[in-house]
């Protein structure tokens, strides 16, 4: 299995809108090709989710899968998800302030996500999927999601103060953030 290289902020394919993929292509081997690439990339790279722009690919495919990661310790595990042309609407209008990072970005800030999000997707196989996400997954999801749309969350941390590199967050940010984040996932659940 090939691992691909991530793209890196600044470069211009990041900020491409990916094209929706025909459901008759999704069993074609160029389309599996590039879900077993991604599945192969983000395990590499201690990864929560990756999104087919972040490997140059221009299709609506992004795949997350969180277990025992060392990346992000405080995250409820989500089993291998492929999520096929992915369109997320927000439930309400309960928000909560996530600190994220991407594999495309070296730095980590807060970012304000809907709590409650209803996702509809394709699998690999082209099943059709209708679910509700809470929580940090739903975080997870929408910032997938934002991949497609050439969008990164350091576009979307509104407070430029909380920008860090994984080092400092580690030794000034990491614990208050487990704290409040900890708390936050045991009120909700997930
Ligand atoms: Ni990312």
């Amino acid at each position: 299995m090939t691992v691909r290289t991530i793209l890196t902020i600044g470069d211009p394919e990041l900020r491409r809108r990916a094209e929706e993929v025909d459901l008759a292509q999704i069993a074609s081997a160029p389309v599996q090709r590039i879900i077993d690439e991604l599945i192969a990339t983000m395990r590499d790279a201690n990864g929560a989710g990756l999104a087919a722009t972040q490997i140059g690919e221009h299709v609506r495919i992004a795949v997350m899968e969180v277990g025992n990661n060392p990346r992000y310790p405080y995250k409820p595990k989500i089993p291998l998800t492929i999520a096929i042309n992915p369109v997320i609407e927000p439930l309400d209008d309960e928000r909560v302030e996530i600190n994220e990072g991407c594999l495309s970005v070296p730095l980590r800030g807060d970012v304000s996500r809907y709590v409650n999000i209803r996702v509809k997707y394709l699998d690999r196989d082209g099943v059709e999927h209708d679910e509700v996400k809470r929580g940090l997954t739903a975080g997870t999801w929408q910032h997938e999601c934002d991949h497609l749309d050439g969008v990164l969350f350091i576009d979307r941390v509104a407070d430029p103060t909380t920008l860090s590199t994984w080092d400092e967050f580690n030794e000034h940010h990491r614990d208050a953030f487990i704290e409040r984040i900890t708390a936050f996932v045991e009120r909700i659940g997930s």
